[in-house]
């Protein structure tokens, strides 16, 4: 039987580790990406075709006779692109419209988690600016505050701050016409990134995003500056909590759909001391930096995980992971989260770890080829250094040998990744 050929939609590092991934899968004949990033250029076909214009996207599929399209980002999923392709019988990893409004919209989820009895914080949408100061009252601080938008990530302040939290409300309503106070939960986050479909699902290793931009989770929050696997936090009894509590429920939930969900349903979670889990946020895709650890842990053929997933048959197949740890460490440009400066070229980036058991190398995320040859920042977040070793200390040096090696002005990264699990 000849393999599949893939399409991989998306440009980020969750891109590259996808398309690594299935590099590596025997059932994988050829990658394309669109539009990809520098990395993938290695070891994919990029198209240089835009992810707005979804029936270009359908078309290529159709004309590459693509055997599964990989969906990476939200937005083209909330638009409707795995619908499109359902539409025309290409199997696609994401889920169709309806299925992505869970990330599409906090109100959503919090409803569907409201019905089901999911635990998660509770909530309130706030309309007037002139009950503010009820708010205070009926939330203790830090007041959680979010947009109902996709904002990748700058929709949402945490701010025990009475003003800073009367500004961004009075901001918001005037932009959205509304928006959601939460209850603010104490504990440890992790992301639990489980595959599924209406006939079983599979629960990835628990990872751990490190979201602040400074050392011990100073500064704003960015788009994830490292991350590794497994996390700790996530016992064995915490993931029967979370299997119990949410993912079976989830699941149940989404086999009544007329179309079902197949693809990732990313769970934000919160810890808390008793070893409670609550949801934070769903998302309807792997995360990033969280695929860039998870994928390499995934010791079964990821092609034939991703392609079961969307034919609807992952109950048919066995899954199987290393036991070893991985870690990212991402390298963000001079002003990241804020103004950025780009076109920098970058050195050293392509050097690689192979002691044993000990392997690292780069994973290519905001990052460019020039006419020279060069790769040069297109980005905020530029690349992250992964390493995979029997424990999270190798995995973690062999990040940093990299990262410390690689040249590009003005840079920056965390130095503490894992801090939480090796205190
Ligand atoms: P979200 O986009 O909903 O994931 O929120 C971004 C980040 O804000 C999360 O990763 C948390 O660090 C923080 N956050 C969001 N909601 C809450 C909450 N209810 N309690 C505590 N922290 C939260
Ligand atoms: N790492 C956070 C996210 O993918 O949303």
């Amino acid at each position: 039987m000849s393999g599949m050929d893939v399409l991989v939609v998306g440009s980020g590092g969750r891109e590259h580790a996808i398309a690594i991934g299935l590099a590596q899968s025997k059932s994988v004949s050829s990658i394309h990406c669109l539009p990809g990033n520098a990395g993938t250029s290695f070891i994919a076909k990029n198209h240089d075709i835009s992810l707005s214009n979804l029936d270009a996207v359908v078309n290529l599929a159709e004309e590459l006779e693509i055997s599964l399209v990989v969906v990476g980002p939200e937005v083209p999923l909330v638009d409707g692109l795995a619908d499109k392709l359902r539409d025309k019988s290409i199997p696609c990893f994401g889920p169709n419209s309806e299925g992505a409004m869970l990330e599409g919209s906090k109100l959503h989820a919090k409803q569907v988690m409201s019905d089901l009895g999911i635990p998660t914080g509770r909530f309130e949408v706030l309309e007037r600016t002139s009950r503010i100061e009820d708010i205070f009252e009926s939330f203790k601080p830090p007041w959680v505050i979010k947009r109902d938008v996709l904002a990748g990530g700058k929709g949402v302040i945490v701010t025990s701050s009475k003003p800073d939290a009367r500004s961004a409300i009075k901001s918001w309503i005037a932009l959205d016409g509304f928006v959601i106070i939460e209850e603010h939960l104490a504990g440890e986050e992790a992301s639990v990134l489980v595959i599924l479909d209406e006939s079983g699902y599979v629960v990835l290793p628990a990872s751990q995003d490190h979201k602040r931009v400074g050392n011990y989770d100073a500064g704003p929050n960015t788009g994830g500056m490292g991350a590794y696997a497994p996390a700790p936090i996530v016992t064995s009894s915490v993931l029967s909590r979370v299997k119990e509590q949410i993912i079976e429920p989830m699941h149940n939930h989404i086999m009544k759909w007329d179309f079902p969900y197949r693809g990732c349903l990313y769970l934000g979670l919160m810890i808390d001391e008793e070893g409670s889990p609550s949801v934070v946020e769903f998302n309807v895709r792997l995360g990033d930096p969280e695929a860039q650890v998870t994928i390499p842990l995934i010791d079964s053929d990821f092609g034939i995980l991703l392609r079961s997933a969307a034919e609807g048959r992952i109950s048919e197949i066995d899954v199987t992971f290393k036991k070893m740890y991985s870690s990212t460490v991402v390298l963000a440009s001079e002003g990241y989260p804020g103004e950025t400066i780009l076109n920098r070229p970058i050195i050293g980036w392509d050097s690689r770890v192979d002691e044993g058991q000990i392997s690292g190398f780069t994973h290519i995320a905001g990052a460019s080829i020039d006419k020279e040859g060069q790769l040069i920042s297109s980005g905020g977040r530029v690349l992250s250094t992964t390493g995979v070793a029997p424990t999270l200390e190798g995995a973690l040096s062999a990040s940093y040998q990299i990262i410390e090696g690689i040249e590009l002005q003005g840079s920056h990264y965390r130095s503490d990744i894992g801090f939480r699990a090796l205190s």
